[in-house]
């Protein structure tokens, strides 16, 4: 049998409903059932501030409806800080050698989005909720605009207090199958996990230096990825020449999932686009190097429903890594300063 998690697939679909109307029912029943310390509605059962949730899905449908890029900008700004030390918001933090200028972060988004809900938070109720919740609420919120799932946001996370860039091991753009399940497993995540949520590339962008090695010179050979359809290869190296002439953007950037395109919106159809050769990046074009990945495409380009369903489950379990609670971290009063930090000019 292979690792994929036990069982038959649609055993696996029948076992994530249940967990979700599990979820759901101890929502509805109000009953706090503390996970890793987080809890669902923490701000509105522990804290003064009841509007918290209500205030973020506000502000985030405010920028969505000017610009829906934030939602793919936002979800791998939560990538990029849960993986790395935990959902603590280190990802957040400005600073000489913090997160966000390893060289795998550059081209992060979003944190415009966060300040502005922050600063809105702190108006409202200062001190009491954490950057690190901010991200992940505003994550579901931007998702969900897009056609994800309402996933719960579980709620109660500090912020931490270090970031280096030296902690970033964020993986390369085409890394094995094999290779981004070891470091999925090494973070607490499993195929399932990895499968799920790489259909996030259902929507965004990459910049072409990320590709050009599979439009051009796979694996030092001079030739293009084999495993690419033609036509893509054909288009993305319109997009994507070799060399640039002056005037010319340097390192463009094209869509990850093109039927989605600028809509941004969150679909199962990377999934077919994958199955069709026709993925962008080296590590989506990698499930079918594994029987695991050929079969969770496969399940999730016919079922839409179930990709929806097991993404709840996996990006909860991504909210759920390394998280601060109780007397570790601190609530931030400005998301891109540790509070000892805190130039002041943050008014409240
Ligand atoms: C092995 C794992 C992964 C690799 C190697 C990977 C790699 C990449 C790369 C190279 C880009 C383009 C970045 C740029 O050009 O600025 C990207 C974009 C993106 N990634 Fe991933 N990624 C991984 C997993 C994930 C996960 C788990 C998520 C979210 C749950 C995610 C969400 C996104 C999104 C939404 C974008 C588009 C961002 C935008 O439009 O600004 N990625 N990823």
């Amino acid at each position: 049998m292979s690792n994929f998690r036990k069982g038959s697939f649609g055993l696996l679909m029948l076992l994530l409903l249940l967990s979700i109307l599990a979820t759901l029912v101890v929502v509805d029943a109000g009953i706090s059932v503390p996970i890793n310390g987080l809890m669902i509605h923490y701000y509105e059962k522990n804290t003064t501030c009841k509007s918290a949730e209500y205030l973020v899905k506000l502000e985030v449908k405010k920028m969505w409806d000017l610009d829906h890029s934030i939602t793919p900008a936002l979800l791998r700004l939560a990538y990029s800080d849960c993986l790395v030390t935990g959902c603590d918001a280190s990802i957040l933090l400005d600073g000489k050698g913090s997160e966000k200028t390893a060289p795998q972060n550059s081209g992060l988004r979003g944190f415009a989005v966060i300040d502005r809900i922050k600063k809105i938070l702190e108006d409202k109720c200062p001190g009491i909720v954490s950057c690190a919740d901010i991200l992940q609420l505003a994550t579901k919120e931007a998702a969900a605009l897009a056609g994800a799932p309402k996933y719960p946001v579980y709620t109660g996370r500090k912020d931490g207090m270090k970031s280096n860039a030296s902690t970033v091991d964020l993986p390369p753009p085409s890394i094995s199958w094999n290779k981004a399940l070891a470091y999925f497993k090494l973070k607490g995540l499993d195929v399932l996990d990895l499968g799920t949520l790489l259909g996030a590339h259902t929507t965004g962008v990459t910049h072409c230096r990320y590709i050009v090695d599979r439009l051009y010179n796979f694996k030092n050979t001079k030739k293009p990825d084999p495993s690419m359809n033609s036509t893509l290869l054909n288009q993305l190296r319109k997009s994507c020449p070799r060399t640039t002439k002056p005037g010319q953007v340097q390192d463009p950037v094209v869509f990850l999932n093109p039927e989605t395109n600028s809509n941004y919106s969150f679909t199962n159809s990377y999934y077919q686009r994958v199955l069709d050769h026709n993925a962008v990046l080296g590590i989506d074009q990698s499930f079918l190097s594994s029987t695991d990945g050929f079969r969770i495409a496969y399940e999730f380009a016919n079922g839409f429903q179930d990709f929806k369903l097991s993404f709840s489950l996996a990006i909860d379990r991504m909210a759920s890594l390394g998280v601060l609670t109780g007397d570790k971290g601190e609530i931030r009063r400005n998301c891109r300063f540790i509070n000892a930090d805190n130039p002041g000019n943050f008014s409240n």
